[in-house]
């Protein structure tokens, strides 16, 4: 089973809307043809947060159109600056999933929902660590991936003051089953990479701009352009995985 994660596209309303100086869409849009360029393709497309930049049900229509052209799956979860009643509406229906968890041959997928307002930072909140354990108890698969916007982990970086607030929660509960494997993340617009008890911990760049990693001002890193994720879930549990960037003629704008 292989995934490709796209993360923090932060598309808006307007198609040529823009962050720190990139096209959002347009960057989407290129990453996207950068990893189906690669082969093998991927089974499923996993976009885990910041996806829309202002949460309006047009940045979600934006993201229809471009992610299910890939003819893929998709599964999503929402990030601090999606509006998740938007999201849901217009991204639930095949190609989409909006959280849940999902089979995928010998692996269960579990999306985690860790909005909590627009406030930079995330939570889990009581209703959803009860379903996240309740899926574990319930799962039959010998291996299991667990997918969420905000890092459990610190990064390193002035985004660990906006990370999972209730992060010890999170890790009790996902360091009670031995089946996890992974646990996948975005919101910190760079890789990390690291692996704690045997289970990988990862962080995948944006589609559009990256923060420099290790410092404390949120400084943007400008030798780095889109970027994005593949995983290959393989039946004995173990995860390939490496990072790859598109590009760079995708074009900043000032
Ligand atoms: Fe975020």
């Amino acid at each position: 089973m292989r995934l490709l994660q796209l993360t923090d596209s932060h598309v808006r309303a307007a198609a040529d809307g823009a962050l720190k100086g990139w096209r959002t869409l347009e960057s989407l849009e290129a990453t996207l043809a950068a990893a189906l360029d690669e082969q093998p393709a991927p089974d499923a497309i996993l976009a885990t947060g910041d996806l829309s930049q202002d949460g309006s049900p047009e940045s979600y229509r934006h993201l229809r159109r471009v992610l299910e052209a890939a003819g893929v799956p998709v599964y999503c979860i929402p990030g601090n600056h999606d509006h998740p009643p938007a999201m849901a509406a217009e991204l639930s229906a095949p190609p989409f999933h909006y959280c849940g968890d999902h089979r995928l041959g010998q692996w269960r997928l579990v999306m985690l929902a860790t909005w909590d307002g627009d406030r930079g930072g995330g939570r889990l909140p009581p209703d959803e660590l009860e379903r996240f354990q309740r899926v574990l108890d319930r799962a039959a698969e010998p291996h299991l991936l667990v997918v969420l916007h905000h890092q459990p982990v610190p990064v390193h970086s002035w985004l660990d003051k906006v990370g999972l607030d209730n992060a010890d929660e999170f890790m009790r509960i996902a360091d009670s089953d031995s089946r996890i494997r992974g646990v996948v993340w975005g919101h910190v617009h760079q890789v990390f990479e690291r692996q704690r008890r045997g289970v990988h911990f990862l962080a995948t760049p944006s589609t559009c701009f990256q923060f420099l990693p290790g410092v404390e001002r949120a400084d943007v890193d400008a030798a780095r352009g889109p970027g994005y994720r593949r995983l290959e879930l393989l039946p004995d549990g173990r995860i390939a995985t490496s990072v790859g960037w598109a590009p760079v003629g995708v074009e900043a704008v000032s």
